[in-house]
């Protein structure tokens, strides 16, 4: 534990003699004055330092590196007296600057929540604020003030293991809950001592790797960049997002990491960015893999050029910037402006007054935090099929099933350092803490077992329970970075572990813990009811609990489109109409007559063995209640300009026998268009807790900006002409509620 006070630094007199100018003396605000002051000041080699990010190792090597000013900032390093060391090294040798310490807290850093995938389905953006800002102030406590999160990539192919860490396929879903991710993590104040600065990654476009292969190329054109990939970067620009990281993809032949038309044309020169852009992970050097660089002194000037600020491990920076600028080859002030841009976030984060946590150390865990992520847990949970077996009724046996039904680790998920699996509730715990009379037999002891020589011990169990409740799916490391599958089936032997619990007669409760939409095509009709928590968190076992116990009625929908299986990759919901779109009514492989002729099946666009629609639709997900929507009522229909508002009010009614929560879906639809548009996009939701027959009236509006896309000439515009706009309840047709037409004049 800290227990000595740091020396304030002598900046921190500057820092505190500037916020108290205000914005007194001319036009400068008190933090560019703060900011020029300490870095005009600063030789080439200590502006150098600031732009250098390294990796926890010795202490001692750190503690010199911070004492020569040669450590912008230090990533994971959770040691705290090694941080004090180094932070103390660093501001008490010239130039005086503070270390920024950062960790990848990407879905709780001791409190663990759902996966950010998860956290989508919830379809609840308080629920993803609430959670970064627990995160936030669980992490600060350990003296982390900077984050590498929230993941914004857009991911249509859930054979990329990442797709598990941003919020699924779709640009609006994605901004919402990423602008929220924002201010959940920075709070109303970066100076706050609870407050860390947050990183939109991977800035841009990795979501669309190749084949679904991280790291593999990515060949998105302009338009598709505009809008698809950049709008959640756009919106957590205008959340105030302090930080941005570039990706580790080459798009179309250019690495992110020196590519100047996203990191400063658009980036800064667009949006108005004024934060900083930190690398991935020597992804400047690996432009040198990328075969865009000839050596790391070329890397480094690329990088720099393009308006890379921070080099995140690669020492390119450190080793080559000041031969680059003595050499003429990069400007020096490319690199004052790189520092001052690390400064200025230094600065709002009030690291200059205050170096180390000042919060409470008992913070971790917090009961508050533990319900909060329960909460999440049960929000974000996606029922896919119920046949009445769920909400457990009079079962009093319950016979406990899979390799994730006791898996404390595995439940966390991708991307957890911090999270302790001793503190997990896992399915098995719960329902014993619950008082159910619980028979164990995993039969499967890890998700990619193929040992089957307990399953005859667990058929047996199956036959004298009232219930079989099945935990599968994924372990934890079978998503995340670098972690991607070819095939989505469950892994090992699970599916026919569920063919034999089925064969005992009893009914089935499928419980899937997964880092992705898996290919659960073929045991749909092994289960009874299905219920897709993605990987729950610290809380799963008690979300379990209260769910299937009917304590909180599933109100998840899909944030990514379930494939049947990976041929059909990719399926997404908003995607053109094309000149053929598929009928609903082709002929499929099965029914395909013998000797049928050439074009007797119909020439439009799907497939023989899956037809065209997904397992699952994007924003579909059922309840133990039903919902009844009615008066519809749309302000107008004709519009004009962008600053006019679409607002649709309809009434939702609890029909059912349980509480429960609906989330009602705008969607939208261009109908003619400079370029070809989706058929359909979510333009506005609004989830509607209701109880067993409450009855409330909602209102979603839509501003008239949100039909604007980038045309043919790269410009962003509102088109006149006729839209289609309807209330749904999933973006599966089957599932519109009411429909009309409007005209933008
Ligand atoms: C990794 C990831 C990135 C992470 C960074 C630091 O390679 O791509 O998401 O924040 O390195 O751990």
């Amino acid at each position: 534990m800290i227990k000595d006070i740091i020396k304030l630094a002598p900046l921190a007199l500057i820092a505190l003699v500037a916020c108290g100018g205000g914005n007194s003396g001319g036009s400068l605000s008190a933090e560019d004055r703060f900011v020029d002051s300490v870095v005009n000041s600063m030789t080439l080699q200590q502006k150098i330092g600031q732009l250098n990010q390294v990796t926890a190792g010795s202490v001692e090597d750190m503690e010199k590196l911070a004492a020569q000013g040669m450590m912008g900032s230090i990533l994971n390093e959770s040691n705290l007296d090694n941080l004090h060391r180094i932070q103390k090294a660093a501001v008490e040798n010239p130039p005086h600057i503070p270390v920024l310490i950062s960790r990848d807290v990407i879905h709780g850093y001791k409190t663990i929540f759902p996966i950010p995938l998860g956290q989508a389905a919830s379809f609840d953006p308080e629920l993803v604020r609430n959670g970064s800002r627990i995160s936030a102030v669980e992490a600060a406590s350990d003296g982390i003030k900077w984050t590498f999160s929230p993941m914004l990539d857009i991911a249509r192919d859930p054979r990329w293991g990442r797709i598990a860490e941003g919020y699924g396929e779709d640009p609006f879903l994605t901004s919402i809950m990423g602008a929220a991710a924002v201010k959940g993590y920075q709070g109303d104040d970066l100076s706050d001592p609870t407050s860390i600065a947050a990183c939109a990654k991977h800035f841009v476009g990795y979501g669309a790797a190749t084949g679904g292969r991280d790291y593999n190329s990515t060949y998105i054109p302009m338009r598709l960049l505009r809008n698809v990939y950049l709008p959640p970067f756009r919106a957590a620009a205008q959340a105030g997002c302090a930080t941005y990281m570039s990706s580790f993809n080459d798009n179309d032949g250019v690495p992110s990491t020196g590519n100047k038309l996203i990191l400063t044309d658009i980036l800064r020169n667009e949006w108005g960015f004024k934060g900083f852009v930190v690398s991935d992970w020597f992804s400047v050097g690996e432009m040198i893999n990328h075969g865009f660089a000839a050596d790391m002194k070329d890397a480094a000037q690329k990088a720099i050029t393009a308006g890379l600020d921070m080099d995140m491990v690669a020492n390119a920076y450190k080793d080559y910037l000041e031969a680059l600028v003595s050499e003429g080859k990069v400007p020096e002030s490319q690199v004052t402006n790189a520092c001052k841009n690390i400064v200025r976030i230094k600065y709002r984060l009030g690291l200059f007054q205050n170096h180390y946590p000042t919060v409470s150390q008992e913070v971790k865990y917090a009961p508050e935090h533990l319900e909060a992520a329960l909460h999440t847990a049960e929000q974000s949970a996606v029922m896919l099929k119920n046949n009445g077996a769920l909400p457990l009724k009079n079962a009093k046996k319950i016979l406990l099933c899979g390799p994730l039904a006791d898996a404390p680790h595995d439940q966390l998920g991708t991307w957890v350092f911090d999270g302790e699996k001793s503190h997990t509730v896992t399915p098995l715990t719960a329902l014993k803490q619950a008082g159910y009379d619980v028979n164990y037999v995993p039969a499967l002891t890890y998700s990619r077992d193929n040992n089957t020589s307990k399953f005859a011990d667990a058929a047996r169990a199956a036959k004298s329970a009232d219930v079989v409740i099945f935990v599968g799916g994924e372990e934890s490391i079978l998503s995340g970075e670098a972690h991607c599958l070819s095939n989505l089936n469950l892994q090992g032997a699970q599916s026919a572990l569920l063919e034999t619990l089925h064969k005992a007669g009893k009914p089935v409760i499928c419980v899937i813990m997964a880092g992705r939409p898996l290919t659960i095509t073929d045991d749909i009709k092994n289960c009874d009811a299905i219920l897709y928590m993605f990987h729950p968190g610290t809380m799963g076992g008690n979300a379990l609990v209260n769910l299937v116990s009917g304590k909180v009625s599933p109100s998840g929908k899909l944030p990514a489109s379930f494939p049947k299986n990976a041929g059909q990759i990719p399926v997404y919901y908003n995607q053109n109409n094309t000149g053929r779109p598929a009928s609903g009514h082709e002929i499929l492989l099965d029914n395909i007559p013998a000797e049928a002729g050439q074009t007797s099946l119909g020439c439009t666009s799907y497939m023989l063995d899956t037809g065209f629609g997904p397992l699952y639709p994007f924003g579909y997900g059922l309840s133990y209640t039903t919902f009844d929507f009615s008066d519809f009522a749309i302000n107008k229909t004709e519009f004009a300009g962008e600053n006019d508002e679409i607002k649709i009010s309809f009434s939702v009614k609890n029909t059912g026998e349980y509480d429960g929560a609906e989330v009602a879906q705008i969607y939208v639809r261009d109908m003619v268009a400079s370029i070809t548009r989706p058929i359909k996009e979510l333009k506005g939701f609004k989830k509607v807790f209701l109880q067993k027959g409450e009855q409330q009236n909602v209102e979603i509006s839509v501003p008239l900006s949100a039909l604007k896309f980038y045309g043919l000439d790269d410009k962003e515009i509102l088109e006149k002409g006729a839209f289609e706009v309807w209330v749904a309840t999933s973006s599966a047709n089957e599932d519109i509620k009411w429909k009309t037409k409007i005209e933008v004049k």
